[in-house]
């Protein structure tokens, strides 16, 4: 029988508990980041060392990186004026932020990756690696801004596990301020960890509920 079926689905549609505005200007706060971070990384790959393109490549990087820092701002803003999430809404944030953290890893490991061609931007008296690590530092302490302010906000039993996931992007920018702390010549490009077992973890906690 479709017919009651149908009607059954188009009831539990509409019963489905909507997601609270709060968590919505959360949820699209982290689509920002993420557009940000696309677009950051779409410039990364067009910094090749070129002579005649590296001063306008290096300032639209450093422009493209305080607009992701001002996304990453705004997601602790949404987050701070969020109330409390539910365990709906906790558990839709978290994995939102499961699927951000990869994208972050491959952002800093693409700027990692780039490390030689900011060693060789020179820009004024000098290359313009430095720069990069404050941007980086900038960069972690506003992320760990926002993971502070979002774990406030997530129901308990995700706010135990957040931390886990977090503490990976802390990790990835530790390790590429790090490289961009030590001056040019060769450097080890290192593995950027992965989620893992943490990623594994919180999937099965999200399936068991
Ligand atoms: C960044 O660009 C590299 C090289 O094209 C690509 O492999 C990677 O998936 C991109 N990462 C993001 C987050 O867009």
């Amino acid at each position: 029988m479709y017919f009651p079926s149908l009607i059954l689905l188009a009831t539990t549609a509409l019963a489905a508990p909507l997601i609270q505005r709060d968590a919505a200007s959360i949820l699209q706060a982290i689509t920002n980041i993420e557009n940000h971070i696309t677009t950051l990384n779409n410039t990364l790959n067009t910094f090749n060392g070129n002579l005649l393109t590296t001063i306008p490549t290096v300032l639209k990087i450093e422009e493209q990186t305080a607009e992701l820092g001002d996304a990453i701002s705004a997601a602790t803003d949404a987050a701070n004026l969020s109330p409390a999430l539910s365990e709906t809404d906790s558990g839709t944030v978290a994995t939102a932020v499961v699927t951000l953290v990869p994208k972050i890893q491959s952002l800093l490991s693409n700027i990692i990756a780039h490390k030689n061609t900011f060693d060789r931007a020179v820009l004024g008296i000098g290359s313009v690696s430095p720069q990069v690590e404050q941007d980086l530092q900038t960069q972690s302490k506003l992320s760990d801004e926002f993971s502070g302010a979002l774990i406030a906000k997530l129901a308990p039993d995700y706010a135990a596990l957040a931390p886990l996931i977090t503490n990976q992007i802390s990790a990835a920018f530790q390790n590429a301020v790090k490289i961009f702390a030590t001056s040019g010549g060769l450097f080890h490009l290192p593995a950027v960890q992965g989620l893992g077992e943490f990623e594994e973890l919180l999937k099965n906690f999200l399936h068991l509920r």
